[in-house]
């Protein structure tokens, strides 16, 4: 047998130098690839999310600096969840219509201050708002009811685009909701306000910070394996995007992250369409616990993470280490 002397190719040979690096690299992040989530909180004090680290809700009257950070960090949206209060949670979720809500005076304090200069995403489903914690409502057998609840999302839609939500984001999974949706916004005028769906929105473990930020996790009795997907299937994450973008939606999610890039690179394949990912609470929670246990350093997990979102194609990621990063990719 001849063996050559020299391997024929060197794939080492690209990589000697940073400057060599920088110029073969296939992705880049940037902080224009970020939205960073935010929870907001009745009262003056800044209230810290024990389950994650280094998150807080923040008051309404707080929240416009936040965003003028992201601003100035280059992170063009946000997006916004409420800690509503206890007493104003219901059975059937009604707070989430009313245009005095705290989303509404949050989404009403970041336009104020910084007008165009920032997008505002915000989440329609009603757990922050129901007593129970699930996602729509619920009838006499404990099941949450599909076509009732969309006629309340949409009014909940309606009542964020009023206040100036400029990406509606529909989390709640129920069918149908995005057509709906649609359909009112145009009906109403909102004819510029887009829908990001999260599209393939799996029934994950790794929610349980979020469920705590906003205050549901307590509430919630059973879980939501009748809405959201499977973790199992990825077949059925290419019909949900499917509907989705048939419904009207601009641009579709996918959620967990790191998980499910598997999911991600499908439907980019499928798709040509805008695609997102949320990179969740449970994440950040392990990416945090991981760093502060010594395995690893953090800024360096944190990016590592990120640009494997882009890799696997993504437009933009979710993620509570937007600032963070942002600043790291800025500096
Ligand atoms: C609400 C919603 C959830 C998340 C975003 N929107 C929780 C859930 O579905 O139970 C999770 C986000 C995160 O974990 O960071 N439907």
């Amino acid at each position: 047998m001849n063996t050559p002397a020299y391997p024929a190719l060197r794939l080492r040979r690209t990589r000697m130098t940073a400057w060599s690096r920088a110029m073969v690299a296939e992705t880049r992040l940037d902080p224009s690839d970020l939205i960073w989530p935010l929870f907001v909180t009745e009262g003056e004090e800044e209230a810290p999310i024990a389950s994650m680290p280094g998150v807080s809700r923040w008051p309404v009257e707080q929240i416009a600096d936040r965003a003028k950070e992201a601003r100035d960090a280059g992170i063009p949206c946000l997006a916004l969840f409420p800690n509503t209060p206890p007493p104003l949670r219901s059975d059937k979720g009604d707070e989430a219509l009313n245009p005095d809500n705290l989303m509404c005076r949050a989404i009403g304090a970041i336009k104020d201050a910084l007008g165009h200069d920032i997008g505002i995403l915000t989440d329609v489903a009603l757990d922050p708002y129901t007593a129970h914690g699930q996602d729509g409502l619920v009838n006499r057998d404990g099941e949450v009811v599909n076509d009732d609840t969309v006629s309340v999302l949409v009014e909940q839609a309606l009542n964020q685009a009023q206040a100036g939500a400029d990406i509606i984001a529909p989390s709640d999974m129920m069918d149908g909701r995005v057509g709906a949706i649609r359909a009112a916004l145009e009906d109403d005028g909102y004819t510029n306000v887009q829908i990001m769906a999260y599209a393939a929105k799996y029934a994950s473990a790794f929610y349980g910070p979020f469920r705590d930020a906003v205050g549901s996790g307590g509430l919630l009795k059973g879980d939501k394996k009748t809405y959201q997907m499977d973790p199992a299937n990825a077949e059925e994450a290419l019909r949900e995007v499917a509907l989705d973008l048939a419904e009207g939606a601009d641009s579709v999610m996918v959620k967990p992250g790191l998980a499910y890039l598997d999911i991600v690179a499908k439907v980019k394949a499928r798709f040509d369409v805008p695609v997102f990912a949320y990179q969740v609470s449970g994440e950040y929670a392990m990416i945090e616990a991981a760093a502060a246990a010594g395995a690893g350093d953090r800024e360096a997990l944190v990016l590592e993470t990120l640009l494997a979102f882009k890799r696997a194609g993504v437009s933009g990621v979710l993620t509570y280490h937007a600032l963070d990063a942002a600043r790291l990719l800025g500096s």
